[in-house]
């Protein structure tokens, strides 16, 4: 009877963890990009307890060998898959930061919302033979009212002791439209020479005119798939805001390498593939709030993208194109983090050092 119970309760939890692993990877790639909704949070639950509670269920009842091989076979899969995951980022990462202010992230303090840390880039680039350029990003600042005006301030005075020539905002600016007056008190423009911004889902899901109007009139340069040229000294550059898939429309992106450094804003990294066939020399983005909860040593569970972990946060190089993707400064409701600190990325782009 005993055993009877053991198998029972065994094939239940195999289902259950196969069921959980397939309720995860519909979460990252198809329910959590739903548009925000009274009903989203009803429709992922819902999910959950069919698919992770029906299959502990059924594993329950269905514990003889054939039936559970099923779920075994599964989980042997994504252990491959993950095995693969790990081999592309490795074969695509980039360099890390040269240094991370201040390193606060202690095993004992699991919530991190607003424990900002900067991590600052070295970029040597072929394309570049000025003085140094540093871009400071600012990424998904998800500004909500749960959290003190001072944090966002905060953000933005962190961003500008940077002495950034460049700074860029990537995109979700709110989560909810009742924010904006609040995000209009935490916009001004930051770098020496220009700030760019693109818009992020969140904005596209509550009201991308009402936030669009807010950074225009905060003197930050909205780019809505468009492209623009700055010149720096002797130098011109490129700067494109690629709004696709969030967008109204897809943004077609010049496949031409002209020799000009060409810095592309996208929110979402999922489009590094498209970007890296361009002549999109760095992308910035975020989107993914580096998971906004982390196990230790485990690190995200949850990222919105159909490359899974793959780009969770850092610095990668696609076909030479070189992808940062920044953590973010808040987070999606519920406008939490645990283990996962808001950060601002500061790279500095710097000639190419000839042998
Ligand atoms: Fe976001």
């Amino acid at each position: 009877m005993m055993k009877i119970q053991i198998q029972q309760l065994g094939s239940a939890a195999l289902y259950g963890t196969a069921g959980f692993c397939i309720f995860l990877m519909l979460l990252n790639r198809l329910l959590i990009l739903m548009p925000d909704s009274k009903g989203k949070a009803p429709i992922i639950l819902t999910t959950f307890v069919l698919i992770v509670g029906g299959g502990a269920v059924f594993g329950f009842f269905f514990h003889t060998l054939p039936w559970v091989l099923a779920p075994l076979a599964l989980l042997f899969l994504i252990l491959l898959g993950e095995v693969r995951r790990s081999f592309i980022r490795r074969s695509c990462a980039g360099t890390g930061p040269v240094n991370t202010t201040p390193h606060t992230m202690d095993i004992r303090n699991p919530i991190t919302t607003t424990d900002l840390i900067v991590h600052r880039y070295e970029l040597p680039c072929p394309k570049w033979n000025g003085t140094p350029l540093r871009i400071v990003q600012i990424t998904d600042l998800h500004v909500h009212l749960n959290l003190p005006l001072e944090y966002y301030q905060k953000v933005i005075a962190v961003a500008e002791e940077a002495q950034p020539d460049i700074a860029i905002f990537t995109g979700d600016f709110i989560s909810n439209l009742n924010a904006l007056a609040k995000l209009r008190q935490v916009l001004r423009p930051i770098g020496r020479l220009e700030t760019y911004a693109v818009l992020g889902n969140h904005d596209y899901w509550t009201n991308p005119d009402s936030v669009g109007a807010v950074i225009r009139e905060s003197k930050i340069h909205l780019l809505s798939d468009e492209s623009v040229s700055l010149q720096v000294g002797t130098q011109k550059l490129i700067v494109t805001g690629y709004d696709y898939p969030w967008g109204t429309k897809q943004k077609s992106i010049s496949h031409q390498d002209n020799g000009i450094l060409h810095i592309v804003l996208s929110h979402t990294p999922d489009n590094i593939y498209r970007l890296s066939e361009s002549s999109a020399d760095l992308v910035f983005s975020g989107h993914y709030h580096a998971g906004q909860i982390r196990v230790p040593m485990l690190g995200s569970i949850v990222v919105p993208s159909v490359y899974g972990r793959r780009f969770d946060h850092g610095h990668f190089v696609i076909n030479d194109t070189h992808l940062f993707v920044a953590s973010g400064i808040g987070a999606a409701n519920p406008p939490v983090r645990i283990y996962c600190q808001p950060d601002i990325f500061v790279v500095d782009i710097v000639p190419q050092k000839k042998d």
